[in-house]
């Protein structure tokens, strides 16, 4: 992929959509860079699709993407809330989900913009991809600390996600080991269990449990006990907030609403009591919350954030819309869009894949 350039000045429009990640910031600076050479104009829209309904947009120029490589967050701000096709509104003292896409496309027109990158995870990216199909020129960059997006290899932010986890756990081993604890720390990653897995096994896990594996809390306590007979007193057990017990229901902090997503989380507490209960150890939980969502991208996020961000400014020029760079190894590439993102499209750990097996192959249990 080569940047060619127009021959009419392009404007630009730039929005990151859902969670906050570490990383996002690295795009738009690689983005906005890329157009600035071609001499494009960037415009940055606030909050992600709510503000192409409020029309919150700014024109970003060199000195805004000046010093954020290193930023976490997002320079645009961002939502998980307000899809414009399933809008809340109230009615009638109730919340309804009213379709406000022709609304975003008004706007969209009338702020001259002609190309869309939306940076993004699957919520993100299949509004856009329904923008597509309405005619709105857009590409997609693939964001999620949950690493749960089909068509590419890893996402960024993930490594970021995965190193403050196995952070935490190395520091959670001295506690463990001195006060001969159970130690549950309850990790981020919504259906898939890419972050505990992997988290799991850099930070010493002995058991890790993941959404795409049901576990029998009976099995988490033999691996408990049989540590304890071989004289490791202590356990560090890692958990999905996905993850669900055999014959269990997954565990919900917040349910379904309208105009947003079930909260995940409540699993950590919930086995400490069980493992407390059935081995009669101290067990202690924690949750490790948004901090895994937080701080400066580590060096790979960064140029994985870099090489998306150009990749994506050169398949605008290219005028290959409806797509979304994705990597392969060793290249950055575009996939279509429709192929990324939608039902039943979620990447989760495969059975197979050999991480699961050499935790395995070390006696890391999985609660099966
Ligand atoms: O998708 C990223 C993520 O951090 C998930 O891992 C988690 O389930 C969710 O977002 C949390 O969302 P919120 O910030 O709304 O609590």
């Amino acid at each position: 992929m080569k940047a060619v350039p127009s021959r009419r000045p392009r404007r630009v429009g730039l929005l990151t959509g859902g969670g906050d990640c570490p990383g996002l910031n690295a795009v738009i600076r690689a983005a906005s860079r890329t157009a600035f050479h071609l001499g494009w104009e960037v415009w940055g829209i606030e909050d992600g699709f709510d503000g192409l309904l409020t029309r919150n947009v700014r024109r970003l120029t060199s000195r805004d993407v000046r010093g954020i490589l290193q930023l976490g967050g997002t320079i645009l701000g961002t939502t998980n809330r307000y899809n414009p096709f399933r809008y809340p509104v109230r009615r009638r003292g109730a919340l309804v989900e009213t379709d406000r896409s022709r609304e975003v496309l008004r706007n969209f027109r009338a702020l001259g913009l002609d190309v869309l990158i939306a940076i993004g995870g699957d919520g993100t990216l299949g509004i856009a991809e329904q923008f597509h199909r309405q005619g709105m020129r857009l590409v997609g960059v693939p964001k999620t600390i949950d690493n749960d997006i089909a068509s590419t290899v890893v996402t960024f932010g993930f490594d970021t996600a995965v190193t403050t986890a196995t952070d935490a756990l190395d520091k959670l081993h001295t506690t463990a080991e001195s006060h001969k604890r159970v130690m549950v720390v309850e990790v981020m990653g919504r259906y898939a269990g890419w972050i505990a897995l992997h988290s799991g096994i850099a930070g010493g896990a002995d058991v890790i449990l993941i959404p795409e594996i049901p576990f029998d809390v009976h099995k988490v306590c033999d691996t408990v006990r049989s540590r304890e007979r071989a004289g490791s007193e202590f356990s560090i057990v890692v958990v999905a907030e996905g993850a669900t017990a055999r014959h269990g229901r997954r565990i919900l902090r917040e349910k379904k609403e309208v105009g947003r997503e079930p909260r995940l989380g409540g699993i950590g507490e919930w086995l400490a009591v069980q493992i407390a209960r059935h081995t009669g150890k101290e067990t202690r939980n924690l949750v490790l919350g948004h901090l895994q969502r937080g701080g400066q991208p580590t060096s790979f996020d960064r140029l994985l954030g870099t090489r998306f961000g150009a990749a994506a400014m050169r398949l605008v020029a290219g005028g290959h819309f409806g797509t979304m760079v994705a990597l392969d190894p060793p290249r950055v590439l575009a996939v279509p869009l429709a192929e990324a993102v939608g039902h039943g499209r979620m990447k989760k750990v495969p059975l197979d894949s050999d991480i699961l097996q050499s935790a395995r192959d070390m006696g890391i249990g999985f609660g099966d």
